[in-house]
């Protein structure tokens, strides 16, 4: 391999991407892939979607650019106009971004901008989860909870108050499902009064975990009780459905779950499915009123509102539509899942399977009783997802427990994927696992859960 001038997290290398179409990627080199992450959960309607290339090669034909201060164009107009159509009443007002980390900086700024027109000058804090993870900017990394995308630039950023994500099933108490999702929700309150309501602004929150806890859903009790203690103080609820949204969990937002009522959404990922680098902002209409009435919002990127990225995001949504691809990630997404709990009974040390619709997680454990993490040491996170490359399967994995110990491995192919390429997953997955297991030393052998 030729010295590359790149660099990225690491200085790792990897084949170089010759093509892709659907659930496929080929390296120069004529091996293929299966997407079976969608990138990181990127890729919802697959790859070199025809219609999405035909959408945006017209648009490339008209006008690839034009500044929003100079132009209005026509793609960012529809594809906001179909995107507030997709969102919960009031929350009708959207701002394109390039991706989830700017999504998000615009988020906490249009949230702290309406708290200063509005007379609330006092709220700037922004409680958020640990384990989370909001991106890389300084402004996101502050609402983070994964100890190594924060660590270095603790002094750079104010960082912001965190209570733990409802992690249940990690928890060994008496409690009932629901009761323990009322017990994390309860931190939110103390939080809230521990910091002075008055200077809360806003509670940001994944309704279904990213890669920061792999897919993780708390109770249905927690959904209920968090807004409550949102309205009740006053504290903004910002979702970030960066991975979550344009279909992933079986919805178009993860929130519908639970008939959320956010005031501010953020969307990346698949909005635009990676064939454009594009993101949105949904906010309620009567925070972006407000602002506006006070001079406008005092943020915003050169690419907003791009042609070209937009044309894509409006042909993807458009087939995530026309397609019923939402319905297949329900579908799919419940197939795959009781596949992967299957898993449990040949590999002990598979501890959970959780996540809905296609964004899907397994957790490795050393004990499935107590829950104890694999040992750091043994890499877990990294061997496995090397197994499944060797074989031409990607999946995607991270450390479970803000980012330290614990591994997890996300499933999450394109919302177009069919019972046929499940079954050629699992099948790829069940070798991966295999080898894994004999290398590490893992035992195979059916194991009887007793909690
Ligand atoms: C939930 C969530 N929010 C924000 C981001 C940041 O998005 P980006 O990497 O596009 O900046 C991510 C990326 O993984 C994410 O998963």
């Amino acid at each position: 391999m030729s010295e590359s001038h790149l660099f990225y997290q690491t200085t790792s290398r990897r084949p170089r991407v010759a093509r892709s179409e659907g659930i496929y990627l080929w390296d120069t080199g004529g091996k293929r892939y299966i997407d079976a992450s969608s990138g990181p959960m990127v890729s919802n309607i697959g790859h070199s979607n025809p219609r999405v290339l035909a959408a945006m090669k017209q648009q490339m034909d008209r006008a690839t650019f034009a500044y929003r201060l100079h132009f209005e164009n026509d793609a960012a107009e529809s594809l906001a106009t179909l995107t507030a159509s997709l969102m919960p009443e009031g929350v009708d007002r959207i701002f394109f971004v390039s991706g989830g980390s700017e999504c998000i900086e615009s988020c906490l700024k249009l949230a702290r901008q309406y708290a200063v027109v509005s007379g609330q000058a006092s709220r700037w804090k922004v409680i958020s989860l640990f384990p989370s993870y909001h991106g890389s900017t300084l402004g996101a990394a502050a609402v983070t909870g994964m100890h190594q995308f924060v660590e270095p630039f603790r002094q750079m950023i104010r960082e912001m108050p965190k209570i733990p994500a409802a992690t249940c099933y990690l928890d060994r108490d008496e409690l009932t499902h629901e009761e323990r999702g009322r017990k994390y929700a309860a931190m939110l309150r103390e939080e809230i009064e521990r910091q002075g309501p008055e200077t809360v602004l806003a509670f940001i929150m994944e309704p279904v975990g990213g890669a920061s806890t792999g897919a993780l859903v708390a109770p249905d009790s927690w959904y209920r009780e968090i807004q409550n203690i949102c309205r009740e103080y006053g504290v903004l609820l910002i979702t970030d459905e960066v991975m979550t949204g344009a279909g992933r969990t079986g919805r178009f937002l993860a929130s519908e779950y639970w008939d959320m009522q956010p005031d501010i959404i953020a969307m990346a990922k698949g909005f635009a499915a990676g064939y454009a680098p594009l993101g949105a902002m949904a906010a309620h209409r009567d925070i972006v009123a407000v602002v506006m009435e006070h001079g406008g919002f005092a943020h915003g990127y050169t690419y907003a509102g791009n042609p070209l990225a937009c044309a894509a995001g409006l042909a993807v949504l458009d087939e995530l539509i026309q397609q019923d691809l939402i319905g297949n990630a329900a579908a799919r997404g419940a197939r795959l899942k009781s596949m992967l709990t299957g898993l449990m009974d040949r590999y002990p040390f598979i501890g959970d399977v959780r996540g809905k619709g296609l964004l899907l997680a397994f957790e490795l454990v050393a004990d499935r009783d107590t829950m104890e993490p694999l040992p750091v040491e043994l890499n877990a996170h990294i061997r496995l997802v090397e197994e499944a490359y060797q074989r031409g399967l990607i999946i995607y994995s991270r450390r479970t427990r803000g980012g330290t110990i614990g591994d997890h491995f996300m499933v999450c192919p394109p919302l177009i994927v069919t019972d046929a390429d499940l079954d050629e997953i699992l099948r790829l997955l069940i070798d991966s696992l295999d080898a894994f297991a004999k290398s590490a030393g893992l035992p195979t052998t059916p194991h009887k859960v007793t909690s």
